[in-house]
């Protein structure tokens, strides 16, 4: 029951103006008519007023938080985990459901939605990043279904299409990072390229990068990599080209670049070799993703690099090691930042 005032029809509004001038609504419960009467829920009762218990409905508040819209349903445990394991890329939130909670998933998109209005589309994941595209596979659980949606980060929009290509909101901060050491002139290779957010990043961050080439494997990736560069009036600073990096770099761009990328954690080790051939003679930059071992995650990497530079007569200096994400328990994916030389002869 709520506290309330009654008031004949024609003088609802009248008092409405007045309740509320006064700020004495209680907002947590509707306004409702019955009869010829108006109930009005009040903090407290008025004087000149008929003042009554009743029960009236509650006004449906949007809920802050995923905890707050799920608290009834999970418990705190489960929450917590549901909470760190979903991204929303554009309209489409991407949540990874554990099979325990899967007969609840209906209900938890919905709390998604509920509290992210932005969001259209929730898929759940339906298997682990995998294959040569490095696709994690979705299924929509809620909402349209529609995934190709638009993104946006660092000034730059991007179309994505979730569970066809690779992307990841989490690498937000890497893409800014790298951006911001792109220095004018500069000719970047962009490896393994997805649907271009490196390219699009520094582009966008660095106008004056001489040229940046983009491969891409994945022609669904690569189809809209083509469709984000135009989309960004890029095309005079982006190459997108769609092919095997290996056949690609020595047919287009080989010992022309000053900085490489290689976003490819799974198998970049395979593509050193690939990474030194697109460096100028003089050397550069890579930038190079790999998983690792907590305890251990750089040295097996740094040996690899060093070996294969060696090859190519370089020496190698290693520039910043970081973490970027947990990848599997005990298991880091993590970048490092090595500048290659020309070796010194002493
Ligand atoms: C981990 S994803 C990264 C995509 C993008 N850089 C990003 O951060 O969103 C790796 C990408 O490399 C592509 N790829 C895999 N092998 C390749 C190869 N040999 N040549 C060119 N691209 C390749 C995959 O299709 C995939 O899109």
């Amino acid at each position: 029951m709520v506290l309330a005032v009654k008031v004949p029809k024609k003088e609802a509004e009248r008092a409405k103006k007045e309740l509320e001038k006064k700020s004495l609504l209680n907002t947590e419960y509707k306004v409702v008519k019955r009869g010829n009467f108006v109930f009005f829920p009040v903090k407290e009762a008025i004087e000149g007023y008929e003042v009554v218990d009743v029960d009236l409905p509650p006004t449906r508040r949007k809920p802050r938080s995923l905890e707050e819209a799920l608290k009834r349903v999970l418990s705190e445990e489960e929450l917590r985990s549901l909470v760190k394991s979903f991204d929303i890329i554009g309209h489409v939130a991407v949540i990874e459901i554990p099979e325990e909670l899967r007969e609840k998933e209906r209900i938890i998109a919905e709390a998604i939605m509920k509290v992210h209005p932005n969001v259209r589309t929730v898929a759940v994941e339906e298997g682990p990043t995998s294959g040569p595209y490095r696709v994690q596979p979705v299924r929509v659980i809620a909402g349209e279904k529609n995934l190709l949606t638009l993104y946006k980060e660092h000034s730059v929009e991007m179309w994505v299409e979730v569970g066809s290509v690779y992307f990841s909101v989490r690498h937000s901060f890497e893409r800014k990072r790298i951006a911001e050491q792109v220095k004018p002139g500069e000719v970047v290779a962009a490896l393994f390229a997805g649907v271009g957010p490196y390219p699009l990043v520094i582009a966008k961050k660095q106008p004056l990068v001489k040229k940046i080439y983009a491969v891409e494997l994945n022609p669904k990736a690569y189809e809209l990599m083509v469709k984000n560069v135009e989309h960004n009036r890029l095309e005079r600073k982006i190459i997108p080209v769609w092919g095997d990096v290996r056949d690609v770099v020595p047919r287009m761009f080989s010992r022309m670049a000053d900085r490489v990328i290689m976003p490819l954690p799974k198998s970049a080790e395979d593509f050193l070799d690939v990474a030194m051939e697109a460096l100028k003679p003089e050397g550069g930059i890579i930038h190079f993703y790999t998983f690792g071992p907590a305890e251990d995650p750089y040295s097996r990497a740094e040996k690899k690099i060093k070996e294969i530079a060696g090859k190519w007569g370089y020496d190698v200096e290693f520039l910043l090691e970081r973490k970027v994400a947990d990848y599997a328990p005990r298991v880091w994916k993590v970048v490092i930042d090595a500048k290659v030389l020309p070796r010194s002869r002493e």
